[in-house]
């Protein structure tokens, strides 16, 4: 069993002063292995029967719901599991929260060898820890990684481990409907080189926090503006990979947008100016067609310009199953941000909404776009459509086991 931290070192963390946690005195090994020849027969597949725990000898107490801020406060522990290309993957560890130790010369700095995902766990009214789906971000987490040169797992194994690991912070999910435990699996290359290759030892991590709902106090519908001067993702890119080097440059542009009055960027592909997706999510747009008046829920469709959404492949399974008995027609397909202008301008635009597991959906009032504002539907007073509040209590209901449904993953205490 390799430890996470060498024993010596969690001997001298058991010993920290108080007033600073106890991981800012352990010396943690730094993940950088030598790449050797590796014989691919030998490699140990991920095995989450090897799993090794050590708890915090310090846990900590859950914040007010008030209190939470997404992505600020961790969890107690990290799940980690190491890989080398000669052994493959090493024993899983859960070890107390802490700093990882890097050589400066480490990949993930220079050439980005990193990706991540991003779910949640949910309490249900009978204390049960539930994941949503966690089999797409498995699946999403191994084509982001191999697409970078770094390992892939047997989707499985890691949904065990998640599990395990969301079960030993059950303490620390807060229990109201909207919060959660988000968890963020991430996987870097860890090898020491400034030579441009694939890496010869990865880690894979994962870390938790506990978030409350995105808008407190019910839905804020939000502005767009339409970016037309940087492309987020195009064929033959990376876009439909969650790639942390895809997210840094996106910030410009948001910026841009927030000092001009708007919450979110609408991304915008090619000079038919295709709407892909709304900042960190995908785009819904409800839309009746103009010759038939039948109501259309549109979105793009996954052609590599798109992340491949986990709620948005949600919300298209709900929708075939419960609005196209209502007459609804549901279409993956390219749409523009001339056709949403013109239904509009014409009384068709019924509504739009973004899709991730942040928010669920995030109802949009109006897009900025070549100076017209394009009205999304929402009367003043309201802050939602109908579609996406109705799309947020169906997968809210299943998240939180209140409709029983093959999506929520009951993890074993
Ligand atoms: C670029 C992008 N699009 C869409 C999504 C929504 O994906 P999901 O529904 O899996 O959270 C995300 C969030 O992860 C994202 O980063």
């Amino acid at each position: 069993m390799r430890p996470f931290l060498r024993s010596s070192a969690l001997r001298s963390a058991a010993k920290a002063p108080r007033g600073l946690p106890a991981y800012y005195y352990a010396t943690a090994r730094p993940f950088s292995v030598k790449a050797a020849a590796a014989s691919s027969s030998s490699r140990r597949p991920l095995d989450p029967s090897k799993l090794h725990i050590t708890k915090t000898k310090h846990p900590k107490t859950l914040s007010k719901p008030e209190d939470l801020v997404f992505g600020k406060e961790f969890t107690d522990h990290m799940l980690t599991i190491e890989w080398t290309e000669k052994d493959g993957w090493l024993d899983p560890q859960i070890v107390p929260y802490q700093n990882l130790s890097l050589d400066p010369a480490t990949c993930v700095f220079h050439y980005a060898f990193e990706c991540f995902e991003g779910m949640k766990a949910y309490k249900d009214k009978n204390g049960q820890i539930r994941l949503f789906r966690p089999d797409k971000n498995m699946a999403r987490m191994n084509k982001s990684s191999a697409r970078i040169a770094l390992p892939t797992f047997e989707p499985t194994a890691m949904i065990e481990l998640v599990a395990k690991f969301a079960q030993l912070e059950k303490n620390l999910i807060p229990d109201q409907r909207g919060y959660s435990l988000y968890l963020r699996p991430t996987m870097i290359g860890t090898q020491k080189t400034l030579g441009v290759g694939a890496p010869g030892s990865a880690l894979l991590y994962v870390i938790a926090s506990p978030v409350g709902p995105y808008y407190p106090t019910g839905f804020k519908a939000v502005s767009l503006e339409a970016t037309d001067y940087a492309v987020r993702a195009w064929p033959g890119g990376v876009g439909d990979k969650k790639l942390g080097a895809n997210y840094a440059p996106c910030i410009v542009p948001q910026l841009e947008a927030a000092g001009r009055g708007f919450q979110q960027n609408l991304w915008l592909f090619g000079e038919e100016q295709y709407v892909t997706e709304v900042g960190t999510m995908n785009m819904f747009a409800a839309i009746k067609d103009k010759a038939t008046g039948q109501k259309e829920l549109v979105t793009a469709p996954l052609d590599g310009t798109i992340l491949e959404g986990v709620t948005r492949d949600s919300v298209l399974a709900l929708a075939r199953e419960r609005l196209v008995p209502e007459g609804w027609k549901i279409s993956e397909r390219k749409y523009t941000i001339k056709e949403l202008a013109d239904a509009s301008k014409e009384g068709r635009l019924i509504e739009a909404f973004g899709a991730g597991t942040a928010a669920i959906v995030s109802p949009i009032r109006k897009i900025s776009w070549k100076g017209e504002m394009i009205d999304c539907g929402l009367k003043e007073t309201e802050e939602s459509g109908e579609i996406a509040l109705r799309m947020k209590n169906w997968i809210e209901g299943i998240q939180y086991g209140e409709e029983e449904h093959e999506w929520s993953y009951v993890t074993k205490a």
